[in-house]
C-alpha cells in the first residue's frame, strides 16, 4: 500500500537523485523552469513561489519515499492540474506509478468542486501515456514542437479526466 504525504524539505534531495540527465529532467518537469543540473532546492523554490501548488510524495510500506507529484488548482478551481509525476527509477514497473496517480486522483476529486483533472505529457513518453490512459485520461490536444531539448523538438500532449469518467472507473 502506498501512503501520501506533503513533501518535506529532506525529501527534495532524495527526489533530485532520481533525475540523472537533462532529458530525464524535462521529461518529468516540462516547462516548470527547472535547470540542469537539478537540485532539490529548485523543488522547494517552486513551492515557495506558488503557494497554490501542493507537492506530495508517496511512501512504500517501509516508509521510504518512492514517488512524487504535484496538484495545482486551475480554471477558477474547477479543475486540478496533475504534474511532476515521478517514481524512483529502482521502483518502476511494479505498479507504484499507477497506484500513486490513482491516489492523486482520489485527492484531487475529494474536493466536490473539482470536475476534471488535466496533465501534460511528452508524446514519446509512451509508458506514462499508457498509464494515464488506463486510469481513464483521454488525449485533448497535441502541441507540436513544444520544447527544444538537446537540439530536438519534443511534442507534448494534454490529457484530461472528467469526474464522471473517474467515478465510472473506480
Ligand atoms: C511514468 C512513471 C511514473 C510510471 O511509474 P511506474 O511505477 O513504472 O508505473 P507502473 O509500474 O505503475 O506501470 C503502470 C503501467 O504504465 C505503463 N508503463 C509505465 N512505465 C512504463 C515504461 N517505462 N515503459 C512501458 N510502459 C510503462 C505500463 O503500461 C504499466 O502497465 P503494466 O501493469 O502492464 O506494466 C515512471 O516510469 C517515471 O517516473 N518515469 C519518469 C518520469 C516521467 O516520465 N513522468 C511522467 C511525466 S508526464
Amino acid at each position: 500500500m502506498l501512503h501520501l504525504r506533503d513533501l518535506q524539505p529532506a525529501d527534495a534531495a532524495t527526489i533530485a537523485t532520481w533525475i540523472d540527465s537533462l532529458d530525464a529532467l524535462i521529461l518529468w518537469s516540462g516547462k516548470s523552469g527547472f535547470t540542469w543540473p537539478f537540485a532539490g532546492e529548485q523543488l522547494l523554490a517552486l513551492r515557495a513561489a506558488d503557494s497554490d501548488r501542493r507537492l506530495l510524495v508517496a511512501t512504500d510500506p517501509a516508509g521510504a519515499v518512492i514517488g512524487h507529484f504535484s496538484l495545482r488548482p486551475v480554471d477558477d478551481d474547477s479543475a486540478v492540474r496533475l504534474g511532476l509525476v515521478l517514481v524512483a527509477p529502482y521502483a518502476r514497473g511494479k505498479g507504484y506509478g499507477a497506484a500513486m496517480v490513482a491516489a492523486a486522483l482520489d485527492t484531487a476529486f475529494a474536493d466536490p468542486d473539482v470536475s476534471r483533472v488535466t496533465l501534460g505529457v511528452y508524446a514519446h513518453n509512451t509508458g506514462a501515456r499508457r498509464l494515464y490512459e488506463r486510469l481513464g485520461f483521454r488525449e485533448e490536444r497535441v502541441y507540436e514542437s513544444s520544447i527544444e531539448v538537446g537540439g530536438k523538438w519534443w511534442t507534448s500532449v494534454t490529457m484530461g479526466l472528467v469526474r464522471e469518467a473517474w467515478e465510472a472507473g473506480r
